[in-house]
């Protein structure tokens, strides 16, 4: 080993690493002029066999050439981690300035949103959410809910009927047939609210639409009276209108309730009908198989397009209906 050998290595190397034009390139070049096979390690590795003197001279040579190789490496990491850098910049650049692209999230018609929204409010006390069919059978909304066969709510006018005729079937007039279903199928103590669509031969009109929506709610449990109807009633319209409004009952008639009466909220200065309600009719009870002589309920029936309507002054029930967005996008999303 001698000088000029030495900085043959060195300049091997050198040129190695500045030829190099990818990091991988780059490694297995410092593999090789500086891996344990490469000329200088072997040549560090024979230095503590020379004589004392060669190696001051030659150990100085070795040192000061693995200093030079390894700033050369170092250089050369240096420019070729730029470059890919730099590369990875112009590959990923993000164009700011482009128009955004403009995909409009879906969102809940209010109907459902509202409907969500009073599920919730008696799911927290307590209460359990029933649905029943949108085309139900004659009897259990009509016959069941003892209103008898020539009720003026049975005619054509009010009733959509299935064909064929015989076989009994409607689309639901109110949500009241939930009830049935519901005390036909479970025990009292029965806390359940029944939200869902309805139906009746009515024109499309501001204040009318053939389907709308109704909210049912039924308690079945000992001793209860109409202060619970009251109450629950109260609590309620707060929800729906805000903290301040109250309610007031009218006496009035509905062939499954005994006593009944309209609901009607005091809401921005007036009274405003609001549903009906009353104590479920104990004939009513008896054809579910509960006893009268051990429990009472209370039932009411509001309108959804109704409550929306009065909450929010909407003034054409076509609003509603149609789903255009310009309408339907002030009440949010709902998600
Ligand atoms: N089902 C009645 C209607 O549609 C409303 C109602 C429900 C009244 C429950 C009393 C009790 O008009």
């Amino acid at each position: 080993m001698n000088a000029q050998e030495i900085q043959g290595w060195v300049d091997a190397a050198v040129s190695a690493f500045k030829g190099a034009s990818t990091l991988d390139e780059l490694k297995s070049a410092r593999l090789s002029h500086t891996g344990d096979k490469s000329p200088i390690s072997g040549a560090s590795r024979s230095l503590g066999s020379l004589s004392p003197e060669e190696k001051i001279l030659l150990g100085k040579l070795v040192g000061e050439a693995k200093a030079s190789i390894a700033n050369s490496l170092e250089t050369a990491t240096r420019r070729l981690e730029d470059e890919r850098d730099k590369k990875m910049l112009a590959e990923e650049i993000v164009d700011i300035t482009l128009p955004v692209r403009r995909n409009h999230r879906g969102g809940l018609h209010p109907i459902s949103i509202i409907k969500n929204d009073i599920s919730d409010f008696f799911i927290e006390q307590g209460y359990f959410v029933e649905e029943g069919p949108e085309l139900e059978s004659g009897w259990l909304n009509f016959d069941a809910l003892n209103i008898p066969a020539d009720h003026p709510a049975r005619t054509m006018q009010d009733t959509f009927f299935i064909e064929p005729l015989e076989s009994g079937m409607v689309l639901r007039t109110h949500t009241s047939p939930v009830q049935i279903r519901t005390m036909l199928t479970k025990q009292p103590p029965i806390y359940v609210i029944c939200p869902g669509r309805t139906f009746r031969a009515d024109e499309l009109d501001a204040t009318h639409s053939p389907v709308f929506h109704q909210v049912e709610g039924l308690v079945v449990d000992r001793g209860i009276t109409m202060a619970h109807l009251k109450g629950t009633l109260d609590n309620f319209a707060r929800y729906m209108f805000g903290p301040d409004v109250t309610t007031r009952l009218r006496p009035s008639f509905f062939p499954f309730t005994e006593p009944s009466a309209e609901v009607d909220v005091f809401f921005n200065g007036r009274w405003i009908e609001w549903g009906g309600c009353g104590m479920v009719n104990p004939r009513v009870l008896q054809t579910c198989g509960i006893d009268t002589d051990e429990f009472s309920g209370f039932a009411f029936g509001m309108g959804l397009e109704r409550t929306l309507m009065v909450r929010h002054g909407i003034t054409d029930m076509h609003d509603i209906v149609e789903g255009d967005l310009r309408f339907t996008r002030q009440f949010g999303v709902g998600l």
